[in-house]
């Protein structure tokens, strides 16, 4: 069975069959879909999809892309959809300098607050980072001894990974664990299956972003966790294993830090 540690069942390529798709999750071979909010509407869709399908739980956050709408209470929000059941990840959070790269501080401010929430209520994150390797490494290394020192824990994964080898070394270094989706079945992902080939597969998650990145052969289309076998074969083949193995050790990888799953 599979864990899809990172979706988007709100999202609106999902309102015409939702409730087929999700109550089929299962025979499809996964067991669990950890849903993420990107700000505090669609945090409060994921606690209600969370609370309605079997298979699916919740992670609550505000993405970097939204936070220029954020009104002043969005911390107290995200805080208390937190306690909601099932709610078991702080997501989708971080920094994004490709689509927006004239808040930088304020997108490290609000990145560091959900993390500082995140170690508080003992949490896993589930961190976007694109074009912005350096800073999310060192705004989460800082946050990492800030947690140390308060003896709290802040762990989590970072999503959609797409730096170097020896960058997934560093943030494996700080306690995190790498997830990797249908990027990595692309003819050009050479750098992604680099990493996939090199990081030990304890350190591994799989993920869609669905509705986003459908591996191959559905480039391009709409993405579902039922796709999730395709990464896998694509590790299991990088790595010259079976693809049961790659599906075995990578839920169990998702069970040890996701608490609560
Ligand atoms: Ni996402």
């Amino acid at each position: 069975m599979i864990i899809d540690t990172h979706a988007h069942y709100d999202d609106e390529k999902f309102d015409e069959d939702r409730e087929k798709l999700l109550l089929s999750l299962k025979e499809g071979g996964i067991e669990r879909v950890i849903n993420m909010g990107t700000c505090v509407k669609t945090s409060r869709e994921a606690v209600k999809l969370a609370k309605t399908y079997d298979a699916v739980y919740a992670a609550v956050g505000v993405h970097p892309e939204e936070i220029a709408d954020l009104s002043g209470d969005w911390l107290d929000e995200i805080r208390a959809l937190a306690g909601a059941e099932k709610v078991v990840m702080i997501g989708e959070i971080g920094l994004d300098y490709y689509w927006v790269k004239d808040n930088k501080e304020e997108q490290k401010k609000v990145f560091r607050e959900q993390l500082k929430l995140a170690a508080e209520l003992d949490l896993p994150v589930s961190v976007h980072s694109r074009d912005a390797a350096e800073d999310t490494l060192a705004v989460i290394t800082e946050e990492v001894a800030i947690a140390k020192a308060k003896g709290q824990r802040l762990t989590g994964i970072i999503h959609c990974f797409g730096y170097s080898p020896e960058m997934a070394e560093s943030f494996i270094k700080l306690g995190f664990l790498i997830g990797i989706g249908g990027v990595v079945t692309f003819k050009n992902s050479k750098k992604l299956k680099e990493t996939a080939e090199k990081i030990p597969l304890e350190k591994l998650v799989l993920e869609t972003d669905a509705p986003y990145l459908a591996p191959e052969p559905f480039r391009g289309k709409r993405n579902s966790s039922l796709f999730l076998p395709y990464v896998a074969e694509t590790i299991a083949q990088i790595r010259g294993i079976a693809r049961e193995e790659v599906e075995k050790i990578t839920t169990e990888n998702a069970y040890r830090l996701i608490k609560g799953l």
